[in-house]
Protein backbone atom coordinates (compact mmCIF):
# COMPACT_ATOMS: atom_id res chain seq x y z
CA UNK A 1 0.00 0.00 0.00
CA UNK A 2 1.21 3.78 -0.66
CA UNK A 3 1.35 5.69 2.63
CA UNK A 4 2.56 8.93 3.21
CA UNK A 5 3.19 10.06 7.00
CA UNK A 6 2.90 13.64 7.54
CA UNK A 7 5.18 14.79 10.54
CA UNK A 8 8.34 13.27 11.39
CA UNK A 9 8.77 13.48 15.30
CA UNK A 10 8.23 10.02 17.58
CA UNK A 11 4.79 8.96 16.49
CA UNK A 12 5.27 10.12 12.44
CA UNK A 13 8.95 8.36 12.74
CA UNK A 14 7.60 5.31 14.15
CA UNK A 15 4.76 4.81 12.69
CA UNK A 16 6.49 5.36 8.93
CA UNK A 17 9.35 3.01 9.44
CA UNK A 18 6.83 0.40 11.04
CA UNK A 19 4.67 0.57 7.83
CA UNK A 20 8.27 0.36 5.80
CA UNK A 21 8.72 -3.07 7.66
CA UNK A 22 5.82 -4.28 6.59
CA UNK A 23 6.47 -3.65 3.35
CA UNK A 24 4.25 -0.90 2.41
CA UNK A 25 6.10 2.02 0.14
CA UNK A 26 6.21 5.11 2.67
CA UNK A 27 6.98 8.77 2.25
CA UNK A 28 7.87 10.87 5.28
CA UNK A 29 7.03 14.47 5.13
CA UNK A 30 8.02 17.27 7.17
CA UNK A 31 8.59 20.44 7.04
CA UNK A 32 11.53 21.02 8.87
CA UNK A 33 14.18 21.39 5.72
CA UNK A 34 17.29 20.09 7.95
CA UNK A 35 15.43 17.33 9.36
CA UNK A 36 14.48 15.75 6.38
CA UNK A 37 17.86 16.33 4.64
CA UNK A 38 19.32 14.51 8.38
CA UNK A 39 17.12 11.88 7.79
CA UNK A 40 17.85 11.23 4.27
CA UNK A 41 21.67 11.20 5.68
CA UNK A 42 20.91 8.51 8.29
CA UNK A 43 20.73 10.98 11.38
CA UNK A 44 18.23 10.66 13.70
CA UNK A 45 16.13 13.35 15.23
CA UNK A 46 16.16 11.79 18.50
CA UNK A 47 16.94 8.76 20.30
CA UNK A 48 15.12 5.72 19.92
CA UNK A 49 16.56 2.03 20.17
CA UNK A 50 16.25 0.45 16.89
CA UNK A 51 15.08 3.27 14.93
CA UNK A 52 17.85 4.22 12.82
CA UNK A 53 18.75 0.24 12.45
CA UNK A 54 15.42 -0.67 10.50
CA UNK A 55 15.40 2.92 9.14
CA UNK A 56 18.40 1.17 7.27
CA UNK A 57 16.99 -2.05 6.99
CA UNK A 58 13.79 -0.64 5.35
CA UNK A 59 15.48 2.00 3.44
CA UNK A 60 14.10 1.09 -0.03
CA UNK A 61 10.49 1.45 1.19
CA UNK A 62 11.64 4.88 3.08
CA UNK A 63 11.99 8.14 1.69
CA UNK A 64 11.89 11.77 3.02
CA UNK A 65 10.93 14.79 1.77
CA UNK A 66 9.34 18.46 2.50
CA UNK A 67 5.89 18.69 1.62
CA UNK A 68 4.88 18.55 -1.97
CA UNK A 69 1.89 17.25 -4.04
CA UNK A 70 4.13 14.83 -5.44
CA UNK A 71 4.58 13.55 -1.58
CA UNK A 72 0.51 12.98 -0.91
CA UNK A 73 -1.30 12.52 -3.77
CA UNK A 74 -0.16 8.96 -4.56
CA UNK A 75 -0.75 7.90 -1.58
CA UNK A 76 -3.99 5.57 -0.36
CA UNK A 77 -3.33 6.40 3.45
CA UNK A 78 -2.04 9.67 4.69
CA UNK A 79 -1.04 9.65 8.63
CA UNK A 80 -1.26 13.17 10.73
CA UNK A 81 1.30 12.52 13.24
CA UNK A 82 2.08 16.43 13.75
CA UNK A 83 2.79 18.22 17.50
CA UNK A 84 -0.16 19.96 19.70
CA UNK A 85 1.33 20.99 21.86
CA UNK A 86 -0.27 22.88 24.97
CA UNK A 87 -1.06 26.37 25.28
CA UNK A 88 -0.93 28.03 28.07
CA UNK A 89 -4.32 26.94 29.20
CA UNK A 90 -3.62 23.60 28.75
CA UNK A 91 -5.66 23.21 25.68
CA UNK A 92 -3.56 21.78 22.32
CA UNK A 93 -2.84 24.20 19.63
CA UNK A 94 -4.27 22.54 16.82
CA UNK A 95 -2.87 25.18 14.07
CA UNK A 96 0.03 22.67 12.73
CA UNK A 97 -2.59 19.80 12.32
CA UNK A 98 -5.44 21.99 10.47
CA UNK A 99 -2.57 23.59 8.32
CA UNK A 100 -1.02 20.22 7.06
CA UNK A 101 -4.75 19.15 6.63
CA UNK A 102 -5.26 22.49 4.30
CA UNK A 103 -2.59 21.92 2.69
CA UNK A 104 -2.93 17.99 1.88
CA UNK A 105 -6.37 18.88 0.73
CA UNK A 106 -5.62 21.08 -1.87
CA UNK A 107 -2.91 18.83 -3.00
CA UNK A 108 -5.01 15.93 -3.28
CA UNK A 109 -7.94 17.90 -4.96
CA UNK A 110 -7.80 16.44 -8.25
CA UNK A 111 -7.20 13.15 -7.19
CA UNK A 112 -9.88 10.61 -8.84
CA UNK A 113 -9.14 7.53 -6.41
CA UNK A 114 -9.71 7.31 -2.59
CA UNK A 115 -7.51 8.71 0.08
CA UNK A 116 -8.02 8.04 3.68
CA UNK A 117 -7.09 10.48 6.16
CA UNK A 118 -5.74 9.20 9.38
CA UNK A 119 -5.33 10.79 12.82
CA UNK A 120 -2.48 9.67 15.29
CA UNK A 121 -1.95 13.03 16.81
CA UNK A 122 -3.67 13.28 19.98
CA UNK A 123 -6.25 15.67 19.68
CA UNK A 124 -9.36 17.05 20.98
CA UNK A 125 -12.48 15.18 20.63
CA UNK A 126 -14.40 16.36 17.52
CA UNK A 127 -11.49 17.30 15.79
CA UNK A 128 -11.92 14.61 13.18
CA UNK A 129 -15.34 15.68 12.47
CA UNK A 130 -13.86 18.86 12.02
CA UNK A 131 -11.44 17.96 9.11
CA UNK A 132 -14.42 16.14 7.59
CA UNK A 133 -16.42 19.14 7.64
CA UNK A 134 -13.46 20.97 5.88
CA UNK A 135 -12.93 17.25 3.64
CA UNK A 136 -17.00 18.78 2.41
CA UNK A 137 -16.33 22.22 2.27
CA UNK A 138 -13.63 21.54 -0.69
CA UNK A 139 -16.31 18.93 -2.07
CA UNK A 140 -13.87 15.99 -1.45
CA UNK A 141 -16.39 14.06 0.47
CA UNK A 142 -17.23 10.95 -2.01
CA UNK A 143 -13.12 10.58 -2.21
CA UNK A 144 -11.67 11.48 1.14
CA UNK A 145 -12.33 9.95 4.91
CA UNK A 146 -11.01 10.79 7.94
CA UNK A 147 -10.56 8.22 11.10
CA UNK A 148 -9.17 8.87 14.50
CA UNK A 149 -6.35 6.17 14.62
CA UNK A 150 -4.58 6.76 18.41
CA UNK A 151 -0.79 5.60 19.04
CA UNK A 152 -0.19 4.22 22.58
CA UNK A 153 3.56 4.05 22.17
CA UNK A 154 5.80 4.58 24.81
CA UNK A 155 9.22 6.70 23.94
CA UNK A 156 12.24 4.08 24.50
CA UNK A 157 10.08 1.23 23.28
CA UNK A 158 8.39 2.69 20.68
CA UNK A 159 9.12 0.01 18.26
CA UNK A 160 8.05 -2.47 20.13
CA UNK A 161 4.90 -1.05 20.65
CA UNK A 162 3.81 -0.73 17.45
CA UNK A 163 4.62 -3.78 16.18
CA UNK A 164 3.23 -5.57 19.56
CA UNK A 165 0.46 -3.44 20.38
CA UNK A 166 -1.88 -4.56 22.81
CA UNK A 167 -4.82 -2.50 20.04
CA UNK A 168 -5.30 -0.95 17.45
CA UNK A 169 -7.96 1.39 17.99
CA UNK A 170 -9.55 2.97 14.83
CA UNK A 171 -12.73 5.51 14.43
CA UNK A 172 -13.94 5.91 11.60
CA UNK A 173 -16.41 4.32 8.66
CA UNK A 174 -16.23 1.11 6.84
CA UNK A 175 -14.36 1.71 4.29
CA UNK A 176 -11.56 3.57 6.15
CA UNK A 177 -11.44 0.93 8.72
CA UNK A 178 -11.26 -1.98 6.41
CA UNK A 179 -8.34 -0.32 4.52
CA UNK A 180 -6.70 0.68 7.74
CA UNK A 181 -6.88 -3.53 8.80
CA UNK A 182 -5.23 -4.86 5.86
CA UNK A 183 -2.81 -1.92 6.36
CA UNK A 184 -1.81 -3.48 9.52
CA UNK A 185 -2.33 -7.05 8.54
CA UNK A 186 1.16 -7.89 9.22
CA UNK A 187 0.95 -6.66 12.45
CA UNK A 188 -2.22 -9.03 13.27
CA UNK A 189 -0.29 -11.98 11.34
CA UNK A 190 3.20 -11.56 13.62
CA UNK A 191 5.20 -13.09 10.77
CA UNK A 192 7.72 -10.82 12.00
CA UNK A 193 11.53 -12.14 11.24
CA UNK A 194 14.85 -10.99 13.13
CA UNK A 195 15.07 -8.56 14.76
CA UNK A 196 11.95 -7.40 15.52
CA UNK A 197 10.66 -11.02 16.39
CA UNK A 198 13.19 -10.41 19.66
CA UNK A 199 11.04 -7.29 20.72
CA UNK A 200 8.09 -9.85 21.31
CA UNK A 201 6.68 -9.01 24.60
CA UNK A 202 6.46 -12.01 27.00
CA UNK A 203 2.66 -13.39 26.92
CA UNK A 204 2.47 -11.12 24.28
CA UNK A 205 -1.90 -12.46 22.45
CA UNK A 206 -1.22 -10.32 19.31
CA UNK A 207 -3.35 -7.67 19.23
CA UNK A 208 -6.80 -6.42 19.18
CA UNK A 209 -8.66 -4.52 16.23
CA UNK A 210 -11.53 -2.61 17.88
CA UNK A 211 -13.84 -0.19 15.72
CA UNK A 212 -15.37 2.98 16.96
CA UNK A 213 -16.50 6.40 16.50
CA UNK A 214 -14.44 8.94 15.94
CA UNK A 215 -15.24 10.50 18.81
CA UNK A 216 -14.99 7.53 21.39
CA UNK A 217 -11.23 7.19 19.42
CA UNK A 218 -10.46 10.35 20.30
CA UNK A 219 -11.39 10.10 23.73
CA UNK A 220 -9.77 6.50 24.68
CA UNK A 221 -6.73 8.22 23.61
CA UNK A 222 -6.84 10.80 26.64
CA UNK A 223 -8.44 8.71 28.94
CA UNK A 224 -5.59 5.67 28.86
CA UNK A 225 -2.95 7.99 29.56
CA UNK A 226 -5.38 10.22 32.07
CA UNK A 227 -6.12 6.72 33.95
CA UNK A 228 -2.06 5.84 33.96
CA UNK A 229 -1.30 8.89 35.01
CA UNK A 230 -3.46 8.82 37.50
CA UNK A 231 -2.38 5.19 38.80
CA UNK A 232 0.92 7.31 39.33
CA UNK A 233 -0.56 9.76 41.32
CA UNK A 234 -2.09 7.70 43.35
CA UNK A 235 1.22 4.98 44.08
CA UNK A 236 3.25 7.98 45.11
CA UNK A 237 0.55 9.51 47.44
CA UNK A 238 0.77 5.99 49.21
CA UNK A 239 4.31 6.46 49.08
CA UNK A 240 4.36 9.41 50.75
CA UNK A 241 1.96 8.06 53.71
CA UNK A 242 4.34 5.25 53.88
CA UNK A 243 7.11 7.74 54.43
CA UNK A 244 4.81 8.94 57.40
CA UNK A 245 3.92 5.68 58.67
CA UNK A 246 7.00 3.14 58.28
CA UNK A 247 5.78 1.10 55.52
CA UNK A 248 7.49 0.12 52.00
CA UNK A 249 5.45 0.93 48.75
CA UNK A 250 7.25 -1.57 46.80
CA UNK A 251 5.68 -3.91 49.17
CA UNK A 252 2.85 -2.25 49.33
CA UNK A 253 2.60 -1.87 45.18
CA UNK A 254 3.54 -5.75 44.66
CA UNK A 255 0.07 -6.72 47.33
CA UNK A 256 -2.41 -4.37 45.29
CA UNK A 257 -0.90 -5.22 41.82
CA UNK A 258 -1.81 -8.83 42.38
CA UNK A 259 -5.23 -7.99 42.45
CA UNK A 260 -6.22 -8.69 38.91
CA UNK A 261 -8.53 -5.32 38.97
CA UNK A 262 -5.78 -3.29 39.58
CA UNK A 263 -2.57 -4.11 37.72
CA UNK A 264 0.77 -4.26 38.84
CA UNK A 265 2.16 -2.03 35.97
CA UNK A 266 2.39 1.72 36.26
CA UNK A 267 2.35 1.46 40.47
CA UNK A 268 6.11 2.57 40.44
CA UNK A 269 6.27 4.80 43.13
CA UNK A 270 8.83 8.03 42.45
CA UNK A 271 9.10 11.80 41.70
CA UNK A 272 6.32 11.63 39.09
CA UNK A 273 5.71 11.28 35.42
CA UNK A 274 6.88 13.78 32.61
CA UNK A 275 7.22 13.68 28.88
CA UNK A 276 5.71 14.54 26.04
CA UNK A 277 2.46 12.68 26.64
CA UNK A 278 1.23 12.39 30.26
CA UNK A 279 1.71 16.48 31.33
CA UNK A 280 0.19 17.36 28.43
CA UNK A 281 -2.83 14.86 27.92
CA UNK A 282 -3.61 15.39 31.84
CA UNK A 283 -4.01 19.13 31.15
CA UNK A 284 -5.76 19.07 28.19
CA UNK A 285 -8.14 16.24 29.03
CA UNK A 286 -8.94 18.61 32.17
CA UNK A 287 -9.25 21.40 29.69
CA UNK A 288 -11.40 19.40 27.23
CA UNK A 289 -14.09 18.41 29.99
CA UNK A 290 -13.79 22.04 31.46
CA UNK A 291 -14.90 23.43 28.22
CA UNK A 292 -17.46 21.12 28.06
CA UNK A 293 -19.16 21.96 31.25
CA UNK A 294 -17.49 19.12 33.50
CA UNK A 295 -15.18 19.76 36.57
CA UNK A 296 -12.84 16.68 36.06
CA UNK A 297 -11.62 17.14 39.70
CA UNK A 298 -10.02 13.54 40.39
CA UNK A 299 -8.22 14.46 36.85
CA UNK A 300 -7.13 17.52 38.53
CA UNK A 301 -5.95 16.16 41.36
CA UNK A 302 -3.42 13.82 39.90
CA UNK A 303 -2.19 17.09 38.28
CA UNK A 304 -1.65 18.49 41.65
CA UNK A 305 0.14 15.79 43.08
CA UNK A 306 2.67 15.38 40.00
CA UNK A 307 3.51 18.80 40.30
CA UNK A 308 4.38 18.28 44.23
CA UNK A 309 5.95 15.18 43.99
CA UNK A 310 8.63 16.63 41.85
CA UNK A 311 9.97 18.45 44.67
CA UNK A 312 9.90 15.84 47.36
CA UNK A 313 13.38 14.95 46.44
CA UNK A 314 14.58 18.48 47.58
CA UNK A 315 12.65 18.01 51.37
CA UNK A 316 14.56 15.07 52.20
CA UNK A 317 17.57 16.68 50.92
CA UNK A 318 16.64 19.02 53.17
CA UNK A 319 16.22 17.08 56.15
CA UNK A 320 19.16 15.38 55.72
CA UNK A 321 21.55 18.14 54.92
CA UNK A 322 20.03 21.31 56.34
CA UNK A 323 21.07 24.48 54.61
CA UNK A 324 21.86 23.78 50.83
CA UNK A 325 23.77 26.61 50.10
CA UNK A 326 27.15 25.67 48.60
CA UNK A 327 26.68 22.51 48.94
CA UNK A 328 27.87 20.35 46.28
CA UNK A 329 24.84 17.90 44.63
CA UNK A 330 25.18 15.61 41.85
CA UNK A 331 21.55 15.44 40.05
CA UNK A 332 21.71 11.84 38.11
CA UNK A 333 19.84 11.67 35.42
CA UNK A 334 17.73 14.64 33.31
CA UNK A 335 15.62 12.70 30.71
CA UNK A 336 12.40 12.04 31.76
CA UNK A 337 12.70 8.53 31.74
CA UNK A 338 15.44 6.01 30.78
CA UNK A 339 16.34 5.26 27.14
CA UNK A 340 14.95 8.46 25.56
CA UNK A 341 16.83 11.81 25.41
CA UNK A 342 13.85 13.59 25.88
CA UNK A 343 13.79 16.24 28.55
CA UNK A 344 10.20 17.41 27.83
CA UNK A 345 8.41 18.35 31.38
CA UNK A 346 11.78 15.92 32.99
CA UNK A 347 11.17 16.14 37.00
CA UNK A 348 15.52 17.11 36.60
CA UNK A 349 14.50 20.47 35.51
CA UNK A 350 12.48 21.51 38.13
CA UNK A 351 14.85 19.70 40.74
CA UNK A 352 17.94 21.27 39.32
CA UNK A 353 16.45 25.25 39.47
CA UNK A 354 14.82 24.58 43.05
CA UNK A 355 18.65 23.69 43.63
CA UNK A 356 19.96 26.38 42.25
CA UNK A 357 17.44 29.16 43.79
CA UNK A 358 18.87 27.68 47.03
CA UNK A 359 22.64 28.32 46.79
CA UNK A 360 23.16 24.63 45.85
CA UNK A 361 26.09 23.61 43.37
CA UNK A 362 24.88 21.43 41.18
CA UNK A 363 26.75 19.17 38.88
CA UNK A 364 24.48 16.53 36.33
CA UNK A 365 25.06 13.87 34.67
CA UNK A 366 22.79 11.82 31.73
CA UNK A 367 24.03 9.00 29.19
CA UNK A 368 22.60 10.66 26.30
CA UNK A 369 20.93 13.80 27.31
CA UNK A 370 23.37 16.10 27.91
CA UNK A 371 23.90 17.88 24.49
CA UNK A 372 20.31 18.56 24.44
CA UNK A 373 20.31 19.57 28.18
CA UNK A 374 23.23 22.17 27.43
CA UNK A 375 21.45 24.64 25.67
CA UNK A 376 18.36 24.76 27.95
CA UNK A 377 20.31 25.06 31.76
CA UNK A 378 22.11 28.05 33.55
CA UNK A 379 25.39 27.85 33.06
CA UNK A 380 26.43 27.76 36.29
CA UNK A 381 25.13 23.90 36.07
CA UNK A 382 28.53 21.75 35.77
CA UNK A 383 27.88 18.47 33.29
CA UNK A 384 29.90 15.92 34.58
CA UNK A 385 31.39 13.58 31.62
CA UNK A 386 30.67 10.36 34.00
CA UNK A 387 28.83 9.47 37.02
CA UNK A 388 32.16 9.03 38.84
CA UNK A 389 32.74 12.20 38.12
CA UNK A 390 28.90 13.63 38.83
CA UNK A 391 29.80 11.70 42.41
CA UNK A 392 33.75 12.86 43.42
CA UNK A 393 33.35 14.78 46.29
CA UNK A 394 29.82 15.60 46.44
CA UNK A 395 27.67 16.13 49.37
CA UNK A 396 24.78 14.03 48.03
CA UNK A 397 23.45 12.68 44.85
CA UNK A 398 19.84 12.62 43.40
CA UNK A 399 19.02 9.71 41.49
CA UNK A 400 16.08 11.45 39.15
CA UNK A 401 16.36 9.31 36.13
CA UNK A 402 16.70 5.50 36.34
CA UNK A 403 19.53 4.73 34.48
CA UNK A 404 20.82 0.88 34.37
CA UNK A 405 24.60 3.22 35.05
CA UNK A 406 23.37 4.33 38.20
CA UNK A 407 20.88 2.01 39.24
CA UNK A 408 23.52 -0.60 39.14
CA UNK A 409 26.23 1.98 41.20
CA UNK A 410 28.43 -0.03 43.86
CA UNK A 411 27.83 1.36 47.00
CA UNK A 412 31.47 0.83 47.73
CA UNK A 413 32.12 3.26 45.00
CA UNK A 414 29.89 5.87 45.88
CA UNK A 415 31.12 5.89 49.32
CA UNK A 416 34.63 5.89 48.12
CA UNK A 417 33.56 8.96 45.52
CA UNK A 418 31.44 11.17 47.47
CA UNK A 419 32.09 13.56 50.59
CA UNK A 420 29.00 12.44 51.99
CA UNK A 421 27.85 9.10 51.06
CA UNK A 422 23.79 10.53 50.57
CA UNK A 423 21.73 9.02 48.16
CA UNK A 424 18.57 10.29 47.52
CA UNK A 425 16.47 7.80 44.85
CA UNK A 426 14.16 9.38 43.41
CA UNK A 427 12.88 5.63 41.22
CA UNK A 428 13.69 3.28 44.06
CA UNK A 429 15.84 1.88 41.25
CA UNK A 430 19.31 1.30 43.46
CA UNK A 431 19.54 -2.46 42.75
CA UNK A 432 23.00 -2.70 45.20
CA UNK A 433 21.44 -5.58 47.79
CA UNK A 434 23.64 -4.16 50.48
CA UNK A 435 24.36 -0.73 50.88
CA UNK A 436 26.11 -0.40 53.98
CA UNK A 437 28.44 2.48 54.33
CA UNK A 438 25.85 4.43 51.93
CA UNK A 439 23.03 7.13 53.41
CA UNK A 440 20.24 6.32 51.18
CA UNK A 441 16.52 7.36 51.22
CA UNK A 442 14.19 6.34 48.39
CA UNK A 443 10.16 7.44 47.67
CA UNK A 444 8.16 5.38 49.70
CA UNK A 445 10.72 2.82 51.08
CA UNK A 446 12.84 5.49 53.72
CA UNK A 447 12.14 3.25 56.90
CA UNK A 448 12.54 0.27 55.53
CA UNK A 449 16.15 0.41 53.90
CA UNK A 450 17.58 3.27 55.79
CA UNK A 451 21.46 2.04 56.38
CA UNK A 452 24.63 2.64 58.79
CA UNK A 453 25.52 5.70 58.01
CA UNK A 454 22.47 7.88 59.52
CA UNK A 455 23.52 5.39 62.45
CA UNK A 456 27.14 6.27 62.96
CA UNK A 457 26.89 9.91 62.44
C1 LIG B 1 3.18 7.33 27.71
C2 LIG B 1 2.19 6.15 27.59
O1 LIG B 1 2.72 5.03 28.30
C3 LIG B 1 1.95 5.81 26.13
O2 LIG B 1 0.99 4.76 26.06
C4 LIG B 1 1.42 7.06 25.43
O3 LIG B 1 1.18 6.82 24.07
C5 LIG B 1 2.42 8.21 25.59
O4 LIG B 1 2.67 8.43 26.98
P1 LIG B 1 5.80 7.68 27.59
O5 LIG B 1 5.55 9.11 27.88
O6 LIG B 1 6.77 7.34 26.52
O7 LIG B 1 4.43 6.93 27.20
O8 LIG B 1 6.36 7.02 28.91
P2 LIG B 1 5.96 5.96 30.03
O9 LIG B 1 6.92 4.86 29.97
O10 LIG B 1 4.54 5.63 30.00
O11 LIG B 1 6.28 6.83 31.32
C6 LIG B 1 5.71 8.10 31.53
C7 LIG B 1 6.21 8.70 32.82
O12 LIG B 1 5.63 8.04 33.94
C8 LIG B 1 7.71 8.66 33.02
O13 LIG B 1 8.14 9.89 33.54
C9 LIG B 1 7.91 7.54 34.03
O14 LIG B 1 9.07 7.74 34.81
C10 LIG B 1 6.65 7.69 34.87
N1 LIG B 1 6.23 6.44 35.53
C11 LIG B 1 5.80 5.37 34.80
C12 LIG B 1 6.22 6.37 36.93
O15 LIG B 1 6.59 7.34 37.62
N2 LIG B 1 5.79 5.23 37.53
C13 LIG B 1 5.36 4.13 36.82
O16 LIG B 1 4.97 3.13 37.46
C14 LIG B 1 5.38 4.23 35.41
Amino acid sequence: MKVTVIGTGYVGLTTAVSMAYLEHDVTCVDVDETKIKQLDLGNMPFYEPGLKELIQLRQDYLRFVTPSREAVEHADVIFFAVGTPANSDGSPNLTYLFSAVAETLDFIRTKNSPTVLVNKSTVPVGTADQIDRKIKEVGLEDRVKVTSNPEFLRQGRAIQDTLYPDRIVVGGDEYSSKLLYELYAGIAEQSFQPPMQALRPVGYRGPEYIVVDRRSAELAKYAANAYLAMKISFINEIANVCDRVGADVTHVASIIGKDSRIGSSFLQAGIGYGGSCFPKDTRALRFIADTNGYDFKLLSAVIEVNQSQKLIMLEKLQDRLGELSGKQISVLGLSFKPGTDDLREAPSFPIIHALLSQGAKVRVHDPVAMDKAMSLLPESVHFAVSATEALFNADAALIVTEWPEYTSLDPKDVVSLMRRPLIIDGRNALQAANIHGLEYEGIGIGSKRNCEYANMH
